[in-house]
């Protein structure tokens, strides 16, 4: 499980550059599908990672903080992190709404927002990797394992497990077909 939460990670910090390389020279006049693909960078932010990635990372957190308390300074604040990235991400895509208006305070705001956004998630995710996952790896036992692997989510990626595409899949067509254009079929 651990190594799908560093591949999560590392699927979304594709999806983050792809949307702040979008927003780079956005002014309010993005083509169509451009702006597109921004609204599906955030709404997969907004999704996955509240509706996956985060509950099974919780588990894990709590399962170690069962068996190992005193460790509880190196896992600090991650579950409430993933309660104010979650609320972030909602912010980002109404803040997309108001930008396709055009005026420049909405879209200095969405820049704002996009960078605030895009800094917190990486330092979130760095925190895991480097300080909290290897503790879990090493403190986890089997069964501990089997209980998590019991109740966690097990819905796949909605852009990253889907290889190669195949003609009909639904949702987030314009970041499949950024990701993995040579293989739609
Ligand atoms: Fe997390
Ligand atoms: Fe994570």
């Amino acid at each position: 499980m651990i190594r799908d939460l560093r591949t999560d990670h590392h699927n979304i910090l594709r999806v983050l550059r792809l949307m702040k390389r979008s927003l780079s020279n956005f002014d309010g006049k993005l083509d169509s599908e451009k702006f597109e693909r921004v609204r599906e960078c955030i709404k997969y932010l907004c999704e996955y990672p509240d509706r996956v990635h985060h509950p099974r990372e919780d588990m894990m957190f709590e399962m170690l903080l069962n068996r190992e308390p005193k460790v509880e300074d190196q896992v600090g604040n991650l579950h409430q992190e993933h309660i104010d990235l979650f609320i972030r991400s909602r912010q980002l895509l109404d803040s997309l709404e108001s930008a396709e208006s055009g005026k420049s305070d909405t879209i200095d705001a969405l820049h704002q927002q996009a960078h605030e956004y895009s800094n917190m998630q990486i330092s979130h995710m760095r925190h895991e990797e480097l300080a909290v996952f290897p503790l879990i790896e090493h403190k986890l036992t089997l069964n501990d394992w089997k209980a998590i692997i019991a109740q966690a989510p097990s819905d796949k990626d909605p852009v990253f497990s889907e290889k190669p595409l195949k003609k009909g899949s639904s949702g987030y067509l314009l970041l499949k077909k950024y990701f993995y254009s040579e293989r739609i079929s």
